[in-house]
């Protein structure tokens, strides 16, 4: 069997419980994991480290592969979000975020099928902040033609490769008009390369009502790294909740797999958490080492138990907790000869 390297970091709240739950199902799927888990954020703050320890960075650079739980930032004053810089360290400029309904879940709808593309290294994110005098403070939007080239790019070819009809590039390029309008307009030229998927553009307050009147309008959004985060949230609102919605960041020669949910801090503790959308993250994972048959092992398996309508955590409408629902996955694969 072959082996693979990976870097888990469990990180706050929930994190630990849905990484736990998700090491074990793809411990179950078949291939050889070597987990090389690492603290990040607040937890290795209180053991005296960095948010960002300069070996983890190392050792996600050796292994290209990351499996990463949740991470905490404080609203408001505090540290710098350790996700953002995580993605800006290892140049992590693609964060693809498909949205699925899966069976018996609170999905709003029966057939959502959406890809976000968020662009995950400039845009507000940026976070350049300047009090200008007591009772003003101005932020940065930064907007490279580089950058929105190279994630027009991926996303371009991400449609191609997986057979996605259109692209939709989201903006609000009629108020901001050179940072949004540079976003748009290179995109659009990335996509003359592209003749085969239909190219659109939407004004971001205009899509919203979109996804939410019918998802099926859009196919593949394509956003800067703002609206991305926002849309990712509302896409998985219309599947139902962020339980099963997974993540990947991804860059040249690295990736880092995730969840699009946060530490959930309300429901921290108590064993309830979704691990879903941390398993999916690790199908992606799979996918991503060339593991194709295991991952797909994986999510059959997800589609399976959620499909008997016998098993789901709280956020989906059961009543079981994080380790029965791990479990009942494992129990496929076992009673599957997988
Ligand atoms: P959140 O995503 O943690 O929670 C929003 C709501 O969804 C809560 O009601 C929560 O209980 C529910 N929820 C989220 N994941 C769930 C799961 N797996 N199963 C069941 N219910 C789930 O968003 P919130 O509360 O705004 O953020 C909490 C913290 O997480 C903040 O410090 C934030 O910065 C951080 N965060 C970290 C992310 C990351 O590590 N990539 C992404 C988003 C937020
Ligand atoms: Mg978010």
């Amino acid at each position: 069997m072959k082996s693979y390297d990976v870097v888990l970091i469990p990180g706050d709240g929930i994190g630990p419980e849905v990484a736990d739950a998700a090491r074990e199902v793809l411990d179950a799927a078949g291939i050889n994991i070597r987990w090389q888990v690492f603290d990040a954020g607040i937890r290795a703050q209180e053991k005296g480290k960095e948010t960002l320890p300069p070996e983890l960075l190392e050792v996600v650079r050796e292994t290209g592969a990351a499996l990463k739980g949740p991470l905490t930032t404080p609203v408001g004053s505090g540290f710098t979000s350790v996700n953002v810089r995580l993605r800006r360290e290892l140049g992590l400029y693609a964060n693809l975020r498909p949205v699925k309904t899966l069976p018996g879940t609170r999905s709003l709808y029966p057939d959502v099928d959406l890809v976000v593309v968020r662009e995950n290294t400039e845009g507000l994110y940026i976070a350049e902040e300047t009090w200008e005098d007591n009772n003003t403070v101005s932020a940065v939007k930064r907007v490279t033609r580089e950058a929105s080239a190279r994630i027009a790019r991926f996303a371009l070819e991400y449609a191609r490769q997986h057979g996605r009809q259109s692209i939709t590039t989201v903006h609000k390029a009629n108020i901001l008009k050179e940072s949004d309008g540079l976003f748009l307009t290179t995109a659009r030229d990335a996509a003359a390369d592209y003749p085969e998927i239909t190219f659109k553009d939407r004004i971001v307050d205009a899509l919203c009502m979109d996804l939410v009147l019918d998802p099926g309008t859009h196919d593949l959004l394509l956003c800067p790294n703002l609206y991305g985060d926002i849309l990712s949230d509302l896409a998985a609102g219309l599947v139902g909740g962020l339980g099963t919605v997974p993540g990947a960041n991804l860059g040249e020669g690295c990736a880092v797999f995730e969840a699009v949910h946060g530490s959930a801090p309300d429901i921290a503790g108590r064993g309830i958490a979704n691990p879903t959308a941390l398993i999916l993250a690790g199908a992606m994972l799979l996918r991503y080492l060339g593991e194709e048959e295991a991952a797909a092992r994986v999510e059959k398996a997800v589609h399976a138990v959620y499909a008997t309508g016998e098993i789901s955590t709280p956020d989906q409408g059961g009543s079981a907790t994080t380790d029965q629902f791990s479990r009942a996955l494992i129990r496929f694969f076992d009673e599957n000869h997988f």
